[in-house]
């Protein structure tokens, strides 16, 4: 069968990239969609249950730090165009293990843009390669009470995982300049939604509260977050992948701004209704922890630039979205525990 693409994703069986397997699969039966994912305990093959043995979509197990494995799949399915995702995610991972976030971040983009560089060639603006990179605002650092991060803020990661992040991006931007690698990079706020391991705060914040157990605050819960919905985030991907300029940067965010305290209790008053408890009972479970070592204060995106280049933004709609994100969770959590 000839397809009119052939895209290695890589990461698609974790939270981000089985949405946007699922997206490319289905949205475009004309592509070939080859999902490369290592399985760390991020990985599920669960999240992508539903692609199993849809004509355009193959599942590889692996690593994207093996050289070997990449060039053989480049060779197998004549890869055109990568859609980046495969990371270690979680900052406070990277506090206790930076190793692991330098070897998949770093060392695995770095062996990814080589074997890109050796199938393509000097390939910018050919209209057929492309080399999309998925990364954080992280990346950009800590604000104040005031501003935005926009693309041309001055890159300051303060953490081993934001800083792998921020390296990964520089050498996603200097293969474009040195060797022509048609290449684009996105920067997105937090996400929600189905699929995401619960370590981070939403998934653990409704686990907590279905098991009765506290539910951890960093310090006084006074740190501030945008959060976009994950089918918001891969939708802008699909904008970035088709219609984004080579060599550019496009910041992604929800506009949706929410202190962890403040979200905590949103979350808390929801699952009150959705589980027939006394209004005021799942917050009872709040528990104030030792806050995360260097901790950065605010990330907010403005995400002008997408919007006046691309025609994209976030939809507004996040008591939806966050209703809809507590039910499939509260049904994932009950499964588990029949
Ligand atoms: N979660 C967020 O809020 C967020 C926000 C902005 C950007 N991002 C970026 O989006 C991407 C996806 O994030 P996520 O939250 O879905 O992460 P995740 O941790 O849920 O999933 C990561 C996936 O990558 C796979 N993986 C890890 N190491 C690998 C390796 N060496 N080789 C192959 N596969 C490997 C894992 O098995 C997993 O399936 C990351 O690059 C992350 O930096 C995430």
């Amino acid at each position: 069968m000839e397809f009119a693409k052939s895209i290695l994703v890589t990461g698609g069986a974790g939270f981000i990239g089985s949405h946007a397997v699922r997206r490319f699969v289905n949205r475009y039966p004309e592509y070939r969609i080859i999902n490369l994912d290592k399985l760390t305990y991020a990985g599920n093959l669960d999240n992508v249950k539903d692609l199993e043995g849809k004509l355009n979509y193959v599942f590889v197990y692996g690593d994207i730090c093996d050289n070997a494995l990449v060039d053989e799949l480049f060779a197998k399915y004549s890869i055109d165009s990568v859609l980046h995702l495969a990371a270690e995610s979680h900052v406070d991972r990277s506090i206790e293990n930076p190793m692991e976030f330098i070897n998949t971040n770093i060392l695995g983009t770095l062996n990814l843009l080589n074997v890109a560089r050796k199938y393509w060639g000097e390939s910018a603006g050919n209209g057929k390669n492309l080399f999309y990179h998925i990364s954080t605002d992280e990346v950009y650092g800590s604000l104040g009470k005031e501003g935005y991060f926009t693309e041309d803020t001055s890159y300051d990661p303060r953490s081993p995982y934001s800083a792998s992040k921020a390296s990964s991006d520089h050498l996603v931007k200097a293969y474009f300049h040195t060797y022509k690698l048609p290449v684009v990079v996105s920067n997105c706020s937090n996400n929600y939604g189905p699929n995401q391991y619960p370590e981070k705060l939403i998934p653990v914040v409704i686990k907590q509260v279905f098991e009765n157990r506290p539910i951890p605050v960093y310090g006084t819960g006074d740190n501030i977050r945008d959060w976009l919905y994950v089918l918001d985030h891969v939708e802008a991907m699909d904008h970035i992948f088709h219609k984004g300029r080579l060599g550019e940067t496009y910041n992604i965010g929800g506009n949706n701004e929410w202190n962890n305290l403040d979200l905590v209790h949103k979350i808390c008053a929801l699952l009150d209704g959705k589980l027939g408890k006394q209004p005021g009972d799942s917050a009872k479970l709040i528990n104030f922890v030792t806050d995360r070592k260097g901790h950065d204060k605010r990330y907010a995106i403005d995400a002008s630039k997408l919007k006046n280049e691309l025609s994209w933004e976030a939809r507004q709609q996040f008591d939806k979205d966050l209703g809809d994100t507590i039910d499939w969770y509260l049904e994932l959590y009950k499964s588990n525990k029949d």
